[in-house]
């Protein structure tokens, strides 16, 4: 049977979004043992999974998104991990919202999929316990690989996918997040990316259809839309480098976000 764009994205995330994801748990986002956290854009849950157990049993965790069918791939085979659980919802539609709850409200790569981020911003804030931290890694640009991938190998889609994706700068999200209220920005940078290698032709096409929910289509990519997409990654003896974690080719970079609410929002 054929896969999922959402069972794909399962297993391409692994690659990517996972490895940036637990980097930036460990060095800016550390929870805490007994730490109430709110996954925001959760997707399959494996970083919600992740940040579980890192809370341990006297915390808990809850991921949200509003993909039914990513919600439900991540509730598969969980069901025993008691301080995890998943919930179909959104920015502005997600357990606790504006009640104060959670410890960390921590958001991986989903950010740049959504509108209106003062409104999201605003809902963290007032869902965070005084005290609370906010920690959004996203992405501030379209990476020239994927905007080529897009409009040389799947041109008849290209316009669909770039409606996907709401970018904005790493100054602006800062300026959402201090009128949300948060009084302090603790770290706010740009970092390559770890992931981001993909090893066959193959890899790379499903990890594009997948991550675009299945509107990059790999049956339209042409031998000859492949071989001109290529060729700045094939070396004189037709070696092929699909490496884009800062190679010669391209260094992509993410944005790292946190702050904390350290009062009320002073009105
Ligand atoms: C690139 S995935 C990241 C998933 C996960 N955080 C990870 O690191 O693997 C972006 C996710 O954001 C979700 N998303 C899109 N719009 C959203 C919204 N308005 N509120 C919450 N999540 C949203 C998508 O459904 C998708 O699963």
């Amino acid at each position: 049977m054929q896969r999922s764009p959402a069972e794909g994205y399962q297993q391409a995330s692994l690659s990517e979004q996972k490895v940036d994801g637990e980097d930036f748990i460990q060095t800016d986002v550390c929870p805490k043992a007994e730490d109430v956290i709110l996954d925001l854009g959760c997707g399959t849950g494996e970083l919600s999974a992740y940040l579980a157990e890192l809370v341990g049993p006297e915390g808990m965790v809850t991921g949200v998104d509003p993909d039914k069918e990513r919600i439900q791939l991540a509730k598969e085979g969980r069901s025993q991990i008691e301080n995890l659980s998943f919930v179909e919802g959104s920015a502005i539609n997600f357990p606790g919202i504006g009640a104060e709850v959670y410890d960390i409200i921590f958001s991986n790569y989903a950010l740049h999929w959504m509108t209106n981020k003062q409104q999201v911003f605003n809902n963290m804030f007032e869902s965070l316990k005084v005290g609370g931290k906010v920690a959004v890694q996203h992405m501030s640009y379209l990476p020239l690989f994927d905007y080529n991938a897009y409009v040389l190998l799947n041109p008849e889609n290209a316009e669909r996918i770039f409606r996907l994706f709401h970018f904005e700068s790493k100054t602006k999200m800062e300026r959402y997040c201090l009128s949300a209220g948060f009084d302090e920005i603790i770290r706010s940078f740009d970092t390559h990316c770890k992931g981001l290698v993909f090893e066959t032709v193959q890899e790379f096409l499903e990890w594009q259809w997948s991550t675009t929910c299945g509107l990059f289509n790999p049956s339209l990519v042409t031998e000859e839309r492949l071989k001109k997409y290529l060729a700045p990654y094939t070396d004189e003896d037709g070696k092929l480098s699909l490496d884009f974690r800062g190679t010669k080719h391209e260094k992509v970079t993410v944005c790292r976000l946190t702050a904390v609410k350290k009062d009320k929002k002073h009105l």
